[in-house]
């Protein structure tokens, strides 16, 4: 699929006419549209809610990855949390990354069933300096700040798990990484009646160009300790300030979201937000705390909802003849 060839061997329409065919159709004639598929393991396919082993890997279970903790402001909806596999599908056209999750799901009949699954659109965060910075549902530019494809060394202090981290049983993670997911909804209409002013206080940044608030453009490093009239210009509890490295022990993460609208809810409002994604090397450090700190003094919480989570350990890439996780299921 990711060459742009059908998920089966005979294909969507070339099998007997008796037989289903083996691959759903929706994406003839479609190109491949840049396909990639992300695989992930979530802690309960180690062990179970009550410490089980239920597949024989649980002596793999690296330490770190474990459900993550209750934050304060969740309201986590467990039929849109956790799960034991992830398969992560991204594509320049959504119709052929809906094609791919359900062929892959089609197959896994039987095996596996999907408990619950995402749509997104817009990436809200770039990954590579040759983008420009998309924007989020508060119209704010988001991925400034990301660590990039071109930071080789930053990629691997904070995304790629190294060989060092964790006991030899989790040596299978080596190279790869761990995915974070949270369902934010965005309680857009209220969002949307808040003067420019505040909005931007609420990010550290400036709406139009994404400039910090002290000033420079977009790529200017923010400078914390400028004065303003009431405190400091960019303020303690704006957004970008709590979540930056300098305040977090110098972690960072790889912002990957996307934006979601599931419809309306009752009242008329959007039932949207921010899907956020986020590959660490240490959930432990790179995440968790600054999760923590966000919900409890960032000032833009006031207008988000936390509707699901999860978190999955994802092996690095495979060579020609593996398949995935082959380390961890063959160790
Ligand atoms: C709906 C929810 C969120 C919105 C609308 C949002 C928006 C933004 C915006 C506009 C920026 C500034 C531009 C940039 O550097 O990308 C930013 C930066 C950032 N956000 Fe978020 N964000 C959200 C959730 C989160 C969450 C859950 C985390 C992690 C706990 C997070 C971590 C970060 C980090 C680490 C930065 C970069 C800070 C820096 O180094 O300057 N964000 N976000």
């Amino acid at each position: 699929m990711t060459r742009g060839l059908p998920a089966g061997e005979v294909g969507p329409t070339e099998g007997a006419s008796v037989l289903p065919p083996d691959d759903t159709g929706e994406a003839i004639d479609l190109p491949a549209s840049g396909l990639t598929i992300t695989f992930g393991f979530g802690p309960t396919l180690f062990r179970d809610a009550d410490g089980r082993d239920r597949f024989g890997l649980a002596g793999r279970q690296p330490d770190a990855l474990r459900t993550l903790p209750h934050f304060p402001g969740d309201l986590l909806d467990p039929e849109r949390s956790h799960g034991d596999l992830c398969v992560q599908a991204c594509a320049d056209d959504p119709q052929v990354a809906v094609h791919a999750i359900r062929n892959l799901a089609r197959i896994g009949f039987g095996t596996v069933a999907v408990r619950w699954s995402q749509l997104g659109f817009g990436r809200t965060s770039t990954t590579s300096t040759s983008q420009s910075t998309p924007r989020n549902l508060f119209g704010f530019k988001d991925g400034t700040a990301n660590v990039k494809a071109e930071e080789p060394e930053a990629l691997d202090d904070h995304i790629w798990v190294g060989a060092d981290d964790g006991d030899a049983t989790s040596s299978w993670l080596t190279g790869g990484s761990y995915l974070v997911t949270r369902r934010i909804n965005m309680t857009i209409e209220v969002w949307d009646r808040q003067p420019l002013g505040d909005q931007e206080a609420f990010v550290g940044r400036t709406k139009g160009s994404g400039a910090p608030l002290s000033g420079g453009d977009e790529f200017t490093e923010p400078d914390f300790s400028m004065p303003g009239s009431d405190g400091p210009v960019i303020p303690r509890d704006s957004h970008v300030r709590v979540v930056h490295p300098d305040f977090n022990g110098g972690a960072r993460m790889l912002r990957r979201g996307y934006n979601f609208v599931d419809g309306s809810d009752p009242l008329g409002g959007l039932n949207a937000g921010l899907f956020f994604i986020a590959f660490v090397r240490d959930p432990d450090t790179h995440f968790i705390p600054i999760q923590n700190k966000m919900a409890k003094s960032d000032a833009m919480m006031e207008y988000l909802k936390v509707t699901g989570s999860a978190l999955f350990a994802v092996p690095p890439g495979i060579a020609e003849g593996e398949y995935v996780g082959q380390a961890l299921f063959e160790a």
